[in-house]
């Protein structure tokens, strides 16, 4: 691991959250191939690497995949979004890895400065998506990510829900849970 802050490090994590309204800026290619790559280095169940991306910039098909059944809206305002095509055979397994893989790509491009949001595809909108980017059926489709610069003024005007997170005491149990 480099020798980086420990205190920093900590802030970093916890500083991720999902961020849906973005600028319009470009991300440079530099960015996205270090999000690919914390993705190709993310862990699998038997380093079986399950996982091949979609890289998608044109604003036709982020707009079209935003309409797709499911809760990916903010694909429309992203500047790139990267589907995860999962190889369909470990289901279990294959749904850990792309938790893992989607926390990892978020962070990667985090510490770059670019936001992003999970964004997932609902029954037939899956189909929709194979049939829209060419992925053989037998694949699973689930998780889009998008990302881009954050749009500070639209977050500010945006309604606040409650984002707090549950208190450690509430989650953590002391050798035993009862
Ligand atoms: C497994 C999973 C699926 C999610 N699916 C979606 C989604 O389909 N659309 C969306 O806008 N956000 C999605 N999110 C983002 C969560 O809604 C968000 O992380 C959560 O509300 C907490 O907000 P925060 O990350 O800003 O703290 C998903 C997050 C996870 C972990």
């Amino acid at each position: 691991m480099p020798n980086l802050d420990p205190a920093d490090l900590v802030a970093f994590l916890r500083s991720l959250r999902a961020i849906r309204e973005f600028r319009p800026d470009p991300i440079p290619q530099q960015v996205v191939d270090d999000i690919l790559e914390v993705g190709r280095w993310s862990v699998s169940a038997v380093n079986r690497q399950p996982w091949e991306f979609v890289v998608i910039r044109s604003r036709g098909t982020l707009d079209a995949l935003a309409g797709i059944d499911g809760s990916a809206g903010h694909l429309a305002g992203a500047s790139l979004g990267i589907v995860l095509v999962m190889a369909g055979k470990n289901v279990t397994q294959e749904t850990y890895d792309e938790g893992r893989l989607s926390e990892r790509m978020m962070l990667a491009a985090a510490a770059h400065s670019v936001d992003s949001s999970i964004g997932w595809f609902r029954s037939s909108g899956t189909d929709r998506v194979k049939d829209l980017l060419g992925i053989p059926a037998e694949r699973t489709v689930r998780t889009v990510l998008s990302f881009g610069y954050p749009d500070q003024a639209a977050q500010s005007a945006r309604p606040k829900r409650d984002q707090a997170r549950k208190p450690l005491a509430q989650l953590v149990h002391d050798e035993r849970f009862a």
